[in-house]
């Protein structure tokens, strides 16, 4: 089935879980751009925050930079102000993170919506290589990366409208940083899959392959 011939009514909320480095970013983005999704990322959000030097942002810097999470009310109550469900089809990329967070978003989110939670699988070891290889618009939140997927313009995004924003690597993408995260997120996640195992819509998709592969796996889950 080509993107146009899908029908946005068939297409159901998408709910991406996985650990750093697996590709959540990626696909939302290229979802967004072919086949029209809201990409929601709590993470883009935190940062923005931060960047901007909200109360909010000054409050969560120093537990992103450790690596850990955020609490579930700062997370909730930013996907409450950013989301709006009659708006379209929404890629919720990086949340829930934990079972609380994923009750508020079934119950007063999604609420009975046609919906899908779909776990990137990934081995560990190649996640390191991938975040500090990433390269990130600091305007647009662009993914790059060195060997996998460079710029155009080298060190600036090529999006037109950053006109030639430099590409930053992450704060959290420090390699101490990131291996405490892919420890928080196997000590949290568990509980979630299993929360979306037992609703029914939980589906999983191979994140090693390669980039193009995996947007047609995610897109074959719809029909
Ligand atoms: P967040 O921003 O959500 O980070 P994350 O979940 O750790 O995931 P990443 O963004 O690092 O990876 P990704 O899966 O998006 O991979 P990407 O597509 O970029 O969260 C950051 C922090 O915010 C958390 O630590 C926490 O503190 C806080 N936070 C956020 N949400 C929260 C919540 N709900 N509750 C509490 N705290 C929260 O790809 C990575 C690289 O790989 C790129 O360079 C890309 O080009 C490359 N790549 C992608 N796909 C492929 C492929 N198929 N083959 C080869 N390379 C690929
Ligand atoms: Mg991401």
């Amino acid at each position: 089935m080509n993107n146009s011939a899908l029908q946005a009514e068939n297409m159901p909320q998408l709910i991406f879980l996985g650990p750093p480095g697996s590709g959540k970013g990626t696909q939302a983005s290229l979802l967004k751009k072919r086949l029209n999704y809201h990409h929601l990322s709590t993470g883009d959000l935190l940062r923005h925050e931060i960047s901007t030097k909200t109360p909010l942002g000054l409050k969560v810097q120093s537990i992103m930079a450790t690596g850990n999470l955020v609490s579930d009310e700062i997370v909730i109550e930013l996907l409450q102000t950013h989301c709006k469900l009659s708006d379209g089809k929404y890629i919720f990329d990086g949340f829930p993170r934990t079972v609380v967070q994923a009750q508020m978003l079934q119950k007063d989110v999604l609420t009975g919506a046609n919906s899908l939670a779909i776990e990137f699988k990934i081995q560990m070891d190649i996640l390191l290589d991938r975040i500090v290889n990433r390269r990130t618009c600091p305007k647009c939140s662009s993914i790059y990366n060195i060997k996998y997927r460079p710029s155009r313009d080298g060190n600036y995004c090529e999006n037109q409208s950053c006109a030639g924003a430099e590409l930053i690597h992450r704060e959290d993408d420090k390699e101490n940083v990131v291996v405490k995260r892919i420890e928080v997120y196997q000590e949290n996640i568990r509980p979630v899959i299993e929360f979306y195992s037992k609703l029914g819509n939980l589906r999983q998709v191979d994140g090693m392959l390669d980039g193009e592969i995996v947007f047609e796996s995610v897109k074959k889950m719809f029909v």
